[in-house]
């Protein structure tokens, strides 16, 4: 991809990647991902906001072979995925110095092995002259490392954010508008990435709020030439408040715990309450973490395995645990046949929840009517919560 204006002087640099399909070793992209970098000119210095994965950096030294100079680059963040060509871009640059918040400069130095002379620290707040153009570095910690920090172009208007507002999704097309495929992509990258910083979040937003901002460029997905619409999903996203949804991940080996999810799924909608239930055998971690951003109640359902839960389920609980949603309630169904002590495990996996615990349904083997009809009082009971948080 060649380098794309978005203003005189500004261009949309970086690579877009059609094929991965993983980050992190652990998080599904469908949508793939891209890598954005912006080349920012004034009228007497040049600076390069981000750089882009190790994987694609050939892409960025070709797209910056007619380019003069480049006095600075802005390293909003220390993780790789942006900061990993910066070696690259000074071997070819070597007079240009990185911008970084204190804390991304020890973390770059850690990384990158980058020499400590080449960095210049920034302050919350404070700028640097490009001539007709200024950069001014606001640090938003923790989105979603501690040394975040975004740029702010007030000439243009433009807010460049890093992983902040961004999403894992690979498109052609420059900008977001309101398409819903983007949100979708934004909202699972807010899930699985974001989600256990909605406090900071929160604050960081109040934070670039006060900028007049026309367009959002974050270093993943399209620009937002719309902002208010991630804005307002941000919002949304991080709010204390959940809606009225129970979802079930759920492991079954025979089918027993697999019964008793179906009769919860039934009598949840009986109730009206809307429910999502997530066999682990098969689900995308990414879609139990986008509904984790909107759920009111987890019920997780687990078969025994050696008197503890199903290891898909000990993931489920791990990753939900890490994540720190929103949700108010939480429960257990399942089977077990000579012994269980799932319910102890299970509730030692999720500290970081701030549940109520709802009365478990357990049953030895295939579930009788009893135990089903235990499992219909579990769903009157996750409606009744629901009706007092007002969601139902
Ligand atoms: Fe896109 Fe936290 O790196």
């Amino acid at each position: 991809m060649q380098p794309r204006k978005i203003r005189d002087g500004i261009h949309l640099m970086g690579a877009i990647d059609w094929d991965r399909r993983l980050f992190d070793a652990l998080i599904p992209l469908p949508d793939g991902t891209s890598y954005n970098a912006y080349l920012v000119k004034g009228s007497e210095k040049t600076a390069l906001l981000d750089t882009v994965d190790p994987s694609v950096s050939k892409v960025l030294l070709a797209q910056l072979e007619d380019v003069q100079r480049i006095d600075y680059i802005i390293s909003h963040h220390a993780e790789q995925d942006h900061s990993g060509s910066i070696g690259l871009v000074l071997d070819r640059f070597p007079d240009a110095k990185v911008i970084a918040t204190p804390k991304g400069k020890t973390y770059l130095i850690d990384l990158l092995h980058l020499p400590e002379d080449v960095f210049i620290t920034v302050d919350d707040g404070e700028s640097i002259s490009l001539g007709d153009r200024k950069l001014k570095f606001i640090h938003t910690p923790w989105v979603h490392w501690p040394e975040t920090m975004v740029t702010y172009l007030p000439e243009e208007r433009i807010l460049f954010t890093c992983d902040f507002l961004g999403s894992h999704y690979a498109t052609s097309e420059m900008y977001t508008g309101n398409r819903p495929e983007v949100r979708v992509a934004a909202k699972r990258y807010f899930a699985e990435i974001m989600m256990p910083f909605r406090t900071t979040i929160k604050k960081n937003l109040q934070k670039i709020e006060d900028l007049p901002f026309e367009m959002i460029a974050p270093s993943h997905g399209p620009i937002h030439d719309q902002p208010r619409h991630i804005l307002s999903a941000y919002h949304e996203w991080s709010s204390d408040q959940p809606h009225n949804l129970a979802i079930i991940p759920y492991a079954t080996m025979h089918g027993s715990t697999g019964e008793m999810v179906e009769r919860l799924v039934n009598a949840l909608v009986q109730q009206g309450v809307k429910v999502e239930p997530f066999n682990m055998a098969v689900t995308d971690i990414g879609d139990l973490a986008m509904a984790l951003v909107d759920a009111a109640t987890i019920v997780i359902g687990t078969s025994t395995v050696l008197t503890g839960a199903h290891p898909n389920i000990v993931y489920a609980a791990y990753l939900a645990n890490a994540l720190r949603p929103k949700a108010r309630f939480a429960s257990l169904i399942g089977s077990y046949n000579w012994a269980t002590k799932v319910v102890d495990q299970i509730t030692g996996l999720i500290p970081n929840l701030k549940v109520e615990v709802l009365e478990p349904v357990l049953c030895k083997g295939m579930p009788r009517e009893d135990d089903l009809l235990a499992v219909d009082q579990l769903a009157a009971s996750i409606a009744d919560k629901h009706r007092e948080l007002k969601l139902l």
